[in-house]
């Protein structure tokens, strides 16, 4: 079973509430919503009063990702906004355990992102503390950039870590997915696909949802 999770980056921001409600009746799984403060990353989207806006119009489960400095200082606000799962960076902090401990306390799912940089070896003590792992497939910051191939040794060592411990941890891929390389990365061992410019800018959304499904079932 793989769940596809349309980023609202590549959305047209004019008309939020009917984009959400296009992926939503399109058949997404999850709503992916890119935080950015400008110093992590060299980009600003939107931050906690956009999210609790949008979670009155939609149902969907709502996937926040965090790329923003020193996350802990916001953990509260993206919970009451309504995320049912947060996403920190390993490069944004040093108290990872801290953080991750304190998103599952407020009831929310947690998860941790690397870079395509960084190794993904140094996720092995920190896989107990998540519900997910997030390996980025391009650099964080912009939508509509093109998949990075090497990120796939990155998801195959992260499902390497968690079949060893034995433990239920989903692995996300964030960045470049389409019909062609959604196939690459769930061979890896991908199991959730956010999904921007694929979606959002496709005539039909519906449609792109479904060819991203029918690329690897
Ligand atoms: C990039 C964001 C992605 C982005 C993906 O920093 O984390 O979620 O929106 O967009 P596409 O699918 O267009 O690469
Ligand atoms: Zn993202």
């Amino acid at each position: 079973m793989i769940k596809i999770s349309p980023s609202v980056l590549a959305c047209d921001f004019s008309k939020l509430g009917e984009e959400v409600a296009r992926v939503e009746d399109g058949g997404a799984d999850l709503l992916h919503l890119d935080v950015m403060d400008g110093i992590f990353v060299p980009n600003i989207t939107f931050g906690a009063p956009i999210i609790s806006a949008i979670r009155k119009k939609s149902a969907l489960f709502f996937d926040v990702h965090l790329m923003i400095t020193t996350p802990a200082r916001y953990i509260d606000d993206f919970v009451k906004a309504g995320a049912d799962l947060i996403t920190i960076h390993y490069e944004s902090c040093d108290n990872h355990i801290e953080v991750l401990k304190a998103i599952r306390a407020a009831g929310v799912k947690a998860s941790i992102s690397i870079k395509p940089a960084t190794p993904a070896f140094i996720l092995e003590p920190l896989l107990e503390y998540v519900d997910m792992v997030l390996v980025m497939t391009v650099e964080p910051g912009f939508g509509g950039q093109a998949f990075i191939p090497e990120t796939m040794d990155s998801v195959r060592t992260v499902a390497q870590m968690i079949q060893q411990k034995g433990l239920n941890v989903d692995i996300e891929v964030d960045g470049g997915i389409t019909p062609e390389t959604i196939k690459i990365a769930y061979d890896a061992g991908a199991r959730v696909f956010v999904a921007g410019s694929s979606v959002f800018k496709a005539p039909d959304a519906a449609d792109a949802i479904a060819a991203l499904r029918r690329a690897v079932e």
